[in-house]
């Protein structure tokens, strides 16, 4: 049986990967693994249990034992609608700390692994295509400059009637980049055969069909 498709899409904050891989997810018919909401509800799993974030043997038992559940487009935790609440700042930040513990990497790997289903499935995340799908069908590096993230991300905020601060984000972003790329474990970098999209200048359309023309000719 010749293995389960995956496409994986990694890349910084705020580049776009999550809104590219959920369109080519739906072009193609695949399962989705939103696998920052994973590290987002550790985080908010931590800090509503009073967890400290740097308490790596106590977030890793969080995250192996996560109550979360992903339905039409929502996110569970516990019972109760998070998916408001994992998308706030403070929640990213939090994520990204206990991102950078290799204990709470470990706890997550099986679970992200079995959403591998038939018929196939896009994933995006920033070790995807490095560790967690290594033999993936094809794989995507995508990019765009710390400030065209900026202004989406603030794009975003705005949109939903929060305030923002267009440098205090760039300043944010460069921070979490930093962070993301420093980190001992499974740090952000291009898998050595990912194709490298840059979407600085190209709208989500354009990167949909690029990631989807990628993957048909493999
Ligand atoms: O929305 P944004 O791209 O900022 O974040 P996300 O994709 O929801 O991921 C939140 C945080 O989780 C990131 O800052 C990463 O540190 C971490 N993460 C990770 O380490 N590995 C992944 N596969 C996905 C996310």
């Amino acid at each position: 049986m010749p293995p389960i498709p995956v496409i994986t899409i990694d890349g910084p904050s705020a580049s776009g990967k999550g809104t590219v891989a959920e369109r080519v997810a739906a072009a193609l018919g695949f399962h989705f693994l939103d696998s920052g909401a994973l590290y987002r509800l550790t985080a908010l799993s931590a800090m509503r249990h009073g967890v400290a974030l740097d308490d790596a043997a106590r977030v890793a038992q969080l995250a192996a034992t996560l109550p979360a559940a992903f339905r039409d487009g929502t996110v569970w935790l516990a019972g109760e609608d998070v998916t408001d609440a994992i998308r706030a700042e403070a929640v990213g930040d939090g994520a990204s700390k206990v991102a950078a513990l290799p204990a709470v990497r470990a706890a997550l790997l099986e679970r992200q692994r079995a959403y591998r289903q038939a018929p196939g499935l896009v994933a995006d995340g920033r070790d995807m295509g490095t560790v967690v799908f290594a033999d993936a069908t094809a794989k995507v590096f995508l990019t765009a400059s710390a400030e065209a993230r900026a202004e989406r991300r603030y794009k975003q905020l705005i949109e939903k009637g929060n305030s923002a601060s267009l440098p205090a984000l760039v300043a944010d972003m460069q921070a979490r980049d930093a962070r993301d790329t420093g980190r001992a474990v499974a740090p952000l970098k291009p898998a050595p055969d990912a194709l490298l999209l840059d979407t600085t200048r190209m709208d989500v359309e354009s990167a949909v069909q690029a990631v989807l023309g990628h993957y048909r000719g493999r």
